[in-house]
């Protein structure tokens, strides 16, 4: 299954200074258990915000000589990304940033997100493009954390929605 994996503020941030607007580990915990043993397309900006990155990562970039860590490797399309990706036989994971979600939607069954329920300063925000609510919602599930910046608690609820008829990779 192709899915794709993210987590957006309620004003509909997701990214800042190349990192997440927020800090709250437990969110952070969730995505790294959500996506274990998966093969990952990542774009190439939020490859390099990491610090670790499992095998069978697919780096997207439009750049031929980018050098990468070991067990990753460059794809030029998001196309390219979830073909080879597919090809492991694990499941595959989208896990942004924005620009890769907004090209790779179409092909995903599923799409996990957790909405974070307060407003956060960001430079990067989630595609308003993408039709998640003509999707179905098949999971909530809903957890109060501490937000290590602001010091406050923080809502965040754990979505999966899934849409009925993805587009076939070719
Ligand atoms: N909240 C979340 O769940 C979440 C998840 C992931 C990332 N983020 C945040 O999102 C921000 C980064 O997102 P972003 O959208 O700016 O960057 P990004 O999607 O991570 O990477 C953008 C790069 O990917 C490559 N690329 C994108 N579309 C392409 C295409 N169609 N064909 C070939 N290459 C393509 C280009 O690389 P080249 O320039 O090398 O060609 C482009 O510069 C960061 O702040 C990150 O922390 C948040």
């Amino acid at each position: 299954m192709i899915a794709a994996i993210g987590a957006v503020a309620s004003n509909g941030m997701l990214g800042l200074d190349g990192w997440l607007p927020w800090d709250i580990p437990e969110e952070l915990a969730y995505f790294e258990r959500t996506v274990a043993g998966a093969a990952l397309v990542i774009g190439r900006l939020t490859y390099e915000s990491m610090d670790v990155v499992p095998p069978d990562s697919f780096v997207v970039s439009r750049q031929p000589g980018l050098s990468l860590r070991p067990g990753c490797v460059r794809v030029d399309s998001v196309e390219a990304g979830l073909r080879a990706a597919t090809a492991t036989g694990k499941d595959v994971f989208v896990i942004g940033g924005a620009s890769i979600y907004e090209a790779a939607w179409p092909y995903c069954q599923r799409f996990y997100l957790t909405r974070i329920e307060m407003p956060f300063a960001g430079d990067t925000l989630f595609p308003e493009s993408i039709p998640l609510a003509a999707w179905h919602l098949v999971s909530e599930e809903r957890q109060t954390y501490r937000e290590r910046k602001s010091g406050r608690d923080v809502l965040c609820r754990f979505l999966q929605y899934e849409q009925d008829n993805p587009r076939p990779l070719r």
